[in-house]
């Protein structure tokens, strides 16, 4: 699995593309949650969303994943009803198939758990989804949509969508401070340039 693939609206994976190790996620919270579909996440993402969710517990919070792999169907299914809601304003916030990186499985969307009661509601303002931004690359994690890069991802701001890269990019990322995966593959092809001159 290549951990740092830039999936985007010009990138997209192929509509057959399955992620090799595809684990499910069970976790129990009072009922199961998840309760539309079956959650399934890569690997290694998953034990290293396990890592920071425990980190989070020190800190107080509680954090679960709310969507992570999602096949190219489910996500035309997403991208119809937003599209029957919110018309072309879907664009910006529903990939379209094929060019989801929830595809991929390395992408989770938060749930919180609020006293036990399962939380899809919430504002950016909320202390978990601050840890998670302060601290998400520690495990290897990037807020993937940023406030202020709309232009840059051609997405609205969504605090709750993580995407794993592995630690070697998020720590690099974090410190030259480069927020965006697209910005980080100009600025590496921009290098590789200059050395072929
Ligand atoms: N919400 C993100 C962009 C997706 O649909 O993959
Ligand atoms: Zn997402």
């Amino acid at each position: 699995m290549n951990y740092q693939i830039l999936v985007n609206k010009t990138n997209p994976v192929d509509k057959f593309f399955i992620p090799e190790s595809l684990i499910e996620y069970l976790e129990y919270n009072g009922e199961k949650i998840a309760p539309d579909h079956k959650t399934l996440v890569e690997k290694e993402t998953l034990f290293a969303f396990f890592k920071m969710q425990a980190e989070a517990k020190k800190a107080g919070y509680a954090i679960l994943i709310d969507s992570a792999y999602r096949s190219y169907e489910y996500q035309k299914k997403i991208l119809d009803k937003v599209l029957e809601e919110k018309g072309e304003e879907a664009y910006k916030t529903v990939a379209l198939p094929g060019t989801s990186e929830h595809q991929t499985g390395l992408a989770i969307d938060i749930a919180l758990s609020r006293n036990g009661i399962y939380c899809d509601d919430f504002d950016d303002s909320a202390p978990e989804i601050q840890w998670l931004i302060n601290n998400a690359y520690r495990f290897g994690f990037i807020l993937r949509y940023p406030k202020g890069k709309e232009n840059v991802t051609g997405y609205n701001y969504e605090y709750w969508h993580f995407r794993y890269v592995g630690k070697e990019l998020s720590m690099y990322m974090k410190d030259n401070q480069i927020t965006t995966l697209e910005e980080y593959y100009i600025n590496k092809n921009n290098i590789i340039r200059k050395e072929c001159n």
